[in-house]
C-alpha cells in the first residue's frame, strides 16, 4: 500500500522507515526544506540508532522518499498519517493542536482518493473528532476515516519498539478504518502482535494514561529512594524486591534524578488539563508533576551538599557526566540536567559537561557550561563528578586516571551505575540515589 507519513521527526520518520520495512511504499513528508534535502543526502535529522541503515536500505529499494509536497505525498496513498509535533502550549501546558489541525485542513483540500487519515502524534481525547470534522467541512468528495494509531516508542530504542510493540492500538469508528488499518499492520498482524481495536477515544486516552501511568511508576520509586536514604535501606533492593511480583513488573523501577524527555513532561501536564476541561480530576498524576518537577532541583542540591553546602561550594567546579534525558538519544527536551546545571550555576559553582551525542543540542540551554570533548575533559580539575545520565561511556571509567584529573575524589551517582563499597575502597566520597 502506499502510505503518506505527514511530519518526518522523532516518531514519523522512524515509523515511516519502518512501515517501509514491512514492504509499504512510503513518502515522508515534511515542509522544513532543509530536513527533507538533509534525509535526501541520506544524513539524519535525529539520532536515533540504526535509524540511518534502515532508511538507506529502504531509499534504496525504492519503498521510501521524502517531500516537501503534502499534496503530492498524499497522492494514491490508502493511509496518511499525521505525525506532527503536538508541543505543550505555552503557560497552560495544553497540547498545543495547531500543527495538526493545520494538516488536516491540508489533506482536506488535497485529498484525491479515499483515504483512511491516522493521527500517529499525541493527541488529547477528541482531537480525532476535530479531525474529522475539518475534513468534512473541506467538502472532499472522497471517502475518508478518522483513525487513531498512538506510538508507543521510547527514544533509542524506537525501532526495536515499533518492529516489536507490545500491542497496537487502533482507534476507529467504522470498518473502512479497520479494514485499511489492519493492512497497514498485516506484517506485524500475520506475526501474531495483538492488535487492539477500540474506538477513536479509549485509543487517545490509552497513550495518555500509559505515559502517565509509567510516569507515575518511576515517580513511585523516586520517592521509595528518598526513603531508602532516611531508613537506611537500598532503592535498588526494594525494586527488585517489589518488580518480583509480576502484577508489579521489574520495569520502570529505576530511581534516578526524575524523568524528562518529549513526552512524559508533556503528556502527563496533557492529561491533566484533559481532567480539568471534562471536571473529573486525576489527583496522583498531579502530584506525580509536581514531585517530579521538585526532583530535578533538589538533585542539584544533592550535588550543592557533596561540595560541603551552597557557601563552601561558592567558585569550586563540578564535572556533569551525561545532559540527555536519557541514553541513546540526542535529546535535551525537559532532561534534569537542565535544572541540575542550573542551581549549580546559580550557586556560583563552574559547570563542565561531556555528554557523547547531546552537547550541540545542550550548548542554547545552558550557555554558562563549558562543554568538553570526553568524560575525562569534563573531570579535570572538577571538586565533585555528578553522573546525570547513564550512558554507556561511563560505567567503566579509569577510576584512578579520575581520581588523579580530579580535584577531589568525590562523585554524585544519579544513575545508580557504580556500586558504593567499590567507589569507596577506591577512595571516593561517593553518594547514589537511595543507597547508604
Ligand atoms: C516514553 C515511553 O516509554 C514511550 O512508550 C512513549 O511512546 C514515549 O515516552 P521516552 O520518553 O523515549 O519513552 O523514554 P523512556 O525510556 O520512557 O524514559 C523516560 C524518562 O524516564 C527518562 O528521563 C528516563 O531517564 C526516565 N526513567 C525511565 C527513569 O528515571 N527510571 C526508569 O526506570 C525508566
Amino acid at each position: 500500500m502506499k502510505i503518506a507519513m505527514v511530519g518526518s521527526g522523532y516518531v514519523g520518520l522512524v515509523s515511516g522507515a519502518c512501515l517501509a520495512d514491512f514492504g509499504h511504499d512510503v513518502v515522508c513528508i515534511d515542509k522544513d526544506q532543509s530536513k527533507i534535502d538533509r534525509l535526501l543526502e541520506g544524513v539524519m535529522p535525529i539520532y536515533e540508532p540504526g535509524l540511518d541503515a534502515l532508511v538507506e536500505s529502504n531509499v534504496k529499494a525504492g519503498r521510501l522518499s521524502f517531500s516537501t509536497s503534502l499534496a503530492d505525498g498524499i497522492a494514491g496513498a490508502g493511509a496518511i498519517f499525521i505525525a506532527v509535533g503536538t508541543p505543550s502550549r505555552r503557560g497552560d501546558g495544553h497540547a498545543d493542536l495547531s500543527f495538526v489541525y493545520a494538516v488536516a485542513r491540508e489533506i482536506g483540500q488535497s485529498l484525491a482518493n479515499d483515504a483512511v487519515i491516522v493521527t500517529k502524534s499525541t493527541v488529547p481525547v477528541g482531537t480525532g473528532d476535530e479531525v474529522e470534522r475539518i475534513l468534512a467541512a473541506s467538502g472532499t468528495p472522497h471517502r475518508f476515516s478518522v483513525v487513531s494509531n498512538p506510538e508507543f516508542l521510547r527514544e533509542g530504542a524506537a525501532i526495536g519498539d515499533f518492529k516489536r510493540p507490545d500491542r497496537i492500538v487502533i482507534g476507529a469508528e467504522d470498518d473502512f478504518g479497520r479494514e485499511v488499518m489492519q493492512e497497514v499492520y498485516r506484517p506485524l498482524f500475520l506475526n501474531e502482535s495483538p492488535m487492539l481495536f477500540v474506538n477513536r477515544r479509549s485509543s487517545e486516552l490509552i497513550k495518555y494514561a500509559a505515559n502517565a501511568f509509567l510516569a507515575t511508576k518511576i515517580t513511585f520509586i523516586n520517592e521509595m529512594a528518598d526513603l531508602c536514604e532516611k531508613v537506611g535501606a537500598n532503592v535498588q533492593d526494594v525494586a527488585r524486591g517489589i518488580g518480583m511480583d509480576n502484577r508489579i513488573g521489574s520495569k520502570f523501577l529505576h530511581a534516578g534524578p526524575g524523568y524528562g524527555g518529549s513526552c512524559f513532561p508533556k503528556d502527563t501536564l496533557a492529561l491533566l488539563k484533559t481532567a480539568e476541561d471534562y471536571e473529573s480530576p486525576v489527583r496522583i498524576v498531579e502530584a506525580v508533576v509536581k514531585v517530579n518537577d521538585s526532583r530535578k532541583r533538589a538533585m542539584g542540591r544533592k550535588v550543592l551538599d557533596a561540595l560541603g553546602g551552597m557557601d563552601a561550594a561558592r567558585g569550586k567546579k563540578v564535572a556533569l557526566l551525561g545532559l540527555t534525558f536519557k541514553p541513546n538519544t540526542d535529546d535535551m527536551r525537559d532532561s534534569p540536567a537542565i535544572a541540575i546545571a542550573q542551581s549549580l550555576i546559580d550557586a556560583g559553582v563552574q559547570v563542565a559537561a561531556y555528554d557523547p551525542e547531546g552537547m550541540e543540542q545542550a550548548r542554547p540551554l545552558m550557555p554558562d557550561v563549558t562543554m568538553t570533548d570526553s568524560p575525562y575533559d569534563a573531570i579535570e580539575g572538577a571538586d565533585a563528578i555528578a553522573i546525570v545520565t547513564e550512558w554507556d561511556a561511563f560505567r567503566a571509567l579509569d577510576l584512578n586516571r579520575v581520581k588523579e584529573l580530579a580535584r577531589a575524589p568525590v562523585m554524585v551517582d544519579l544513575r545508580n551505575i557504580y556500586k558504593p563499597d567499590d567507589m569507596r575502597a577506591a577512595g571516593f566520597h561517593y553518594s547514589s540515589v537511595g543507597r547508604d
